[in-house]
């Protein structure tokens, strides 16, 4: 799998990890699992016990520590052997590896590369639905489809105009009107203005006017998307630029959403959606969560088929076009990062070979 390691990936809704329950989640074919004990602090650890291979997410919550219920063995937050029952001696190379873990904006992520590069400074500002200025609603589904086909998928919304006819009630405008994308250190973010709203989305607002999104896409699959409706004229005053979202007359919503890659054919996609308290209540939160659940319904029953067909091609080639810049952009940062991320673990690997030989 061609995924940077050196990163946070979503595991979870941080309130589907309760506590003195182990869970299990696949990261990058990884299998980990991640409990929550009695003082609240997550751990995560590689989900196969060193004995036998059985999963320590069928285990028992001790206190700090985890059980593995086949024979017994007890584990530490660190991943290391702290017990085998019936047995004095434990030996030093009983240990698992433990993933760096952080609990924020709602979400559980784990650092699946080298622990020692973990930065949590880099973990995306996401708005969690505990977040005071908006009401989001939340979900996830699995996919048995690559992780990056669904980036792609939402770097390029020209496909609203399309898959989303019956849910958001998108019209070509979506798809004939480019976006402006700028590249960013990790990632690139997409603006759009839409002149005709009641074209734009099946939600009818307080009034006829212009739509502004704006959504930056982040490593390593992170959404972060905003935007409002404002009055006719407001693109052409601001010359295609950002306006004040504080100045919107209406549908000022946030989604965050997350692309996990499990295995190298299957992904998890967490997301919210909701109004922000000034343009919205419950009432409007679940209408749009209605619609997101139709909509991203719509999105994996494309992607899914989309693998199928890849699956049965031989030298599977893709034929760019002008609305996939921003995928391009965001897939070459990634080939760049992973290709860093290698180059370094291949200096790694020749410089303990010299030391050995
Ligand atoms: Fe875990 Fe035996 S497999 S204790």
């Amino acid at each position: 799998m061609n995924y940077v390691r050196n990163t946070w990936y979503v595991a979870g809704w941080a309130q589907d990890f309760e506590v003195n329950k182990p869970a299990s989640i696949t990261i990058l074919g990884e299998p980990v699992v991640i409990w929550r004990n009695s003082e609240n602090a997550l751990s995560a650890l590689e989900d196969r016990c060193v004995h036998r291979l059985a999963p320590l997410s069928l285990g028992r919550c001790e206190g700090q520590k985890l059980r593995c219920m086949y024979h017994g063995l007890l584990y530490d937050r660190s991943g290391a052997v702290a017990e085998i029952p019936g047995q004095d001696l434990i030996p030093p190379n009983a240990k698992v590896r433990a993933y760096p873990i952080r609990e924020k904006h709602s979400w559980v992520w784990v650092w699946m590369g080298d622990a020692a590069a973990c930065d949590e400074s880099v973990i995306p500002a996401a708005v969690g639905y505990d977040d005071p200025n908006f009401i989001l609603g939340h979900g996830q589904m699995d996919y048995a489809a690559e992780a990056r086909l669904i980036n792609d998928n939402l770097l390029d919304f020209s496909h609203l105009s399309y898959v989303h006819i019956n849910s958001f009630g998108a019209n070509e405008e979506w798809a004939r009107r480019r976006p402006k994308i700028t590249p960013l250190p990790n990632g690139v973010r997409v603006e759009r203005w839409l002149m005709d709203t009641a074209g734009t989305s099946r939600v009818s607002f307080t009034k006829p006017g212009e739509r502004y999104t704006r959504y930056e896409f982040l490593m390593p699959g992170i959404l972060l998307m905003t935007g409002g409706v404002f009055p006719i004229g407001t693109s052409e005053r601001l010359k295609g630029e950002a306006p004040d979202l504080d100045l919107a007359e209406g549908a000022v919503t946030f989604t965050s959403q997350a692309v996990t890659p499990m295995t190298a054919k299957t992904a998890r996609y967490f997301f919210s959606w909701g109004p922000h308290r000034k343009h919205g209540d419950a009432a409007l939160r679940d209408t749009l969560m209605g619609i997101a659940h139709q909509a991203f319904a719509e999105d994996r029953t494309m992607i899914e088929a989309q693998q199928r067909v890849i699956d049965m091609t031989l030298e599977p080639r893709i034929m760019p076009t002008g609305a996939d810049r921003a995928i391009t952009l965001f897939n070459q940062l990634i080939a760049k990062r992973v290709r860093e991320e290698s180059s370094k673990a291949s200096s790694a690997t020749s410089g303990l070979t010299a030391a050995v030989g």
